[in-house]
This record gives C-alpha cells, structure tokens and sequence, in this order.
C-alpha cells in the first residue's frame, strides 16, 4: 500500500506519517527533508538559491546523513528548502529518489507538498493535512522554543503565510490536495484523533 500525505507546514502532516508507517509496518520517508538538505547544503556551499543548474547539481548528489536532523529543522533552513524547491531542476533531481522509495516492494508512506499530486499520483491513498495558521505557529513555536530557538508568534504566522503563498504559487508541482485526497483539517484535533480519523478513512476504502 502506497500512502501520500500532502499538506502544510506544522500542519501535522509528518506525525501522522510516521504513526501511519508504524501502524503498517512500512518504510516512511520525510520528502521535506530532501529540500531542506539541499538549502543547506546551497548554503553552505555559499550558492545563490535561485542559482538552478548548481542547486539541481548539489540535489543530484545529495547525501542525507551529512546533515544533522537539528540544522535540517531550523526556519532558515524551512525558508531555503521553500526557494530551491521553486526551481524545476531541482524537483525533477529529487524525483526519482521519491519515486523509487514510493514503488519500492510492499509499498511506502510518503509526506511532502506533491506526493499525491505528482510523485505518486496513483497512491492508494491520499491525506491532505492542513491546519489554520495561528495554531500552526503556535506548534511551531513550542517546537523552537523546546529546541532552545524561541521566535515570536507574530513573526511565525507571517513566516508561514510567506512560505504557504510561496510553495502554492510556483509553477511547478505547487503545494494543493490532490483532487482524491481525503482532508484532515487538525486545528482543533490531537494527534491521536487525526490517526484515528485516518485509520477510518482507510479501512472504509479497502472495505
Ligand atoms: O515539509 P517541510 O517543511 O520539511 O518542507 C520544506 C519545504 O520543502 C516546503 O516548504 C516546500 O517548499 C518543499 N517541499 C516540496 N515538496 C515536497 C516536500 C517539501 O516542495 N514534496
């Protein structure tokens, strides 16, 4: 089974992944990461974000494990992973890695922004994940604050707004539910009621 989760940030998208994965034993892979270590790694190397030949030739060869999970997690690194992924060279060097994960034997839960729409449009199910953005900043914010990098919530809502237009706007593989996605909005859900609704959804698809 195949199982695409799309959605925005903080929305909760990547703990139901993960739980989803647990509950069936399958392998999960975090595609946000991917554009995450290949801001990093622009940056690093001190490339231009919009520069699209030398950011589609670091994602060509990009190796996850160098970058540790903390600095993949930071809002700059969020803001850079939102740029490259602007850039179609650099979606079509991350495709097949997605691509390949997602048709693997057994099959795979997938979380991005175009796993349903996509990278794997015939997924056997689909999750569209949003929540409204103050209580994304909200999230957020605990989750900086706990790692020791407090920011304002005035200043994350104005973050995700920023990151939401950007990631919708772009013309290519831009961030939207797929037509056949089954949505979750978790604004005021926890974690375990959003699996729950999840589960539901998919027993009475395979039922
Ligand atoms: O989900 P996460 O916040 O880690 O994603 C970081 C950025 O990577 C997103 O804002 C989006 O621009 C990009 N992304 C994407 N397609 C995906 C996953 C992430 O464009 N499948």
């Amino acid at each position: 089974m195949i199982i695409a989760i799309d959605g925005t940030l903080a929305s909760g998208k990547g703990t139901l992944a993960k739980k989803l994965a647990a509950h069936f034993n399958l392998p999960h892979m975090d595609t946000g990461a991917l554009y995450r270590a290949t801001g990093v790694a622009a940056m690093r190397a001190k490339v231009d974000l919009g520069d699209e030949e030398a950011c589609a030739d670091i994602a060509s060869k990009l190796e996850l494990s160098v970058y540790p999970d903390a600095e993949l997690r930071t809002a700059e690194a969020g803001q850079a992973a939102s740029k490259v992924a602007a850039l179609p060279k650099v979606r079509q060097a991350l495709f097949d890695l997605q691509r390949s994960f997602a048709m693997q034997d057994g099959g795979a839960v997938l979380d991005g922004r175009d796993i349903g729409t996509v990278v794997c449009p015939e997924a056997d199910v689909k999750f569209w994940v949003d929540a409204a953005v103050e209580e994304r900043a909200r999230r957020r914010c605990l989750e900086l604050e706990k790692a020791g990098k407090p920011i304002s919530q005035e200043d994350m809502v104005k973050e995700l707004k920023e990151r939401d237009e950007r990631d919708k706007s772009r013309a290519a593989a831009p961030m939207k539910a797929a037509d056949d996605a089954f949505v979750l909005d978790t604004t005021v859900m926890t974690p375990d009621e959003v699996i729950k609704a999840a589960l539901e959804f998919i027993s009475s698809k395979s039922a």
